[in-house]
């Protein structure tokens, strides 16, 4: 069962850390390390990743039964459970009215048979750094008061429902929440509509100069 057994920090650096260091310990499938506060919370790409104490799910699950859709199953989970409209922004950033509720860090050494699935959702912020108050928001601030051990209780019981769902399953669901189909995206490489993933959870990009398949990095929503 995801989230037992469970260690709770009141403040850590990244639960991520915690997490890792229960896995390299031999913690078993689900393992669950969460936190009220963290001094040094990662985000993908090297960011960083912060929210005030006791605002935000900290959540992250060691995992030993691991498939390539992950992370696609994984932000379609926390989608499921955080808000009926809530999209996806490939590959895992959850978002609410085209801002972000919750985001996702899959760390681990796959190789060696786990990983780590980090999540922060933000449940009851009021109020965001000004660089981020056109970008983020909570479920507090989209009219879903709760608190947050009852969104981690929806996020473990749809972690346990969408991690190794078959495929199929999966790759239909994430597609009715995806957030980029149709839009015009831009990354590293390029620019171009975004036309859905596929099978393998790739973005599948239309450029003039044919078709693109991303199956890693950041793509920036351009409006
Ligand atoms: C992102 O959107 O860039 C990913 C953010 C992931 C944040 C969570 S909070 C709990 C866990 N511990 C971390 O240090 N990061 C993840």
């Amino acid at each position: 069962m995801i989230g037992s057994p469970r260690v709770h920090h009141r403040v850590t650096d990244s639960t991520n850390e915690r997490a890792k260091e229960l896995a390299l310990a031999g913690a078993p499938h689900g393992t669950l390390a969460t936190a009220d506060e963290q001094t040094a919370g990662r985000g993908r790409q090297g960011r960083v990743w912060t929210a005030p104490p006791r605002t935000a799910v900290l959540m992250s699950v060691v995992l030993r039964e691991l498939d390539e859709l992950l992370p696609l199953a994984a932000a379609l989970a926390v989608a499921d459970a955080v808000h009926a409209d809530a999209t996806i922004k490939w590959p895992n950033d959850i978002w609410i009215g085209g801002r972000k509720v919750a985001g996702i860090l899959v760390e681990g050494r796959p190789q060696e048979g786990w990983a780590v699935l980090g999540i922060g959702v933000n449940v009851g912020t009021e109020r965001f750094p000004e660089e981020l108050t056109e970008s983020a928001t909570s479920l507090r601030l989209v009219g879903r008061a709760a608190s947050t051990e009852d969104v981690l209780r929806d996020v473990l019981s749809s972690l346990d429902a969408w991690l190794g769902a078959p495929p199929a399953r999966v790759l239909a669901a994430w597609r009715e929440r995806d957030a980029l189909k149709g839009e015009r995206v831009r990354w590293s490489g390029g620019e171009g509509v975004a036309n859905g993933i596929d099978d393998l959870g790739a973005l599948v990009v239309e450029t003039p100069a044919g078709q693109v398949s991303l199956d890693a990095g950041e793509v920036h929503l351009l409006r």
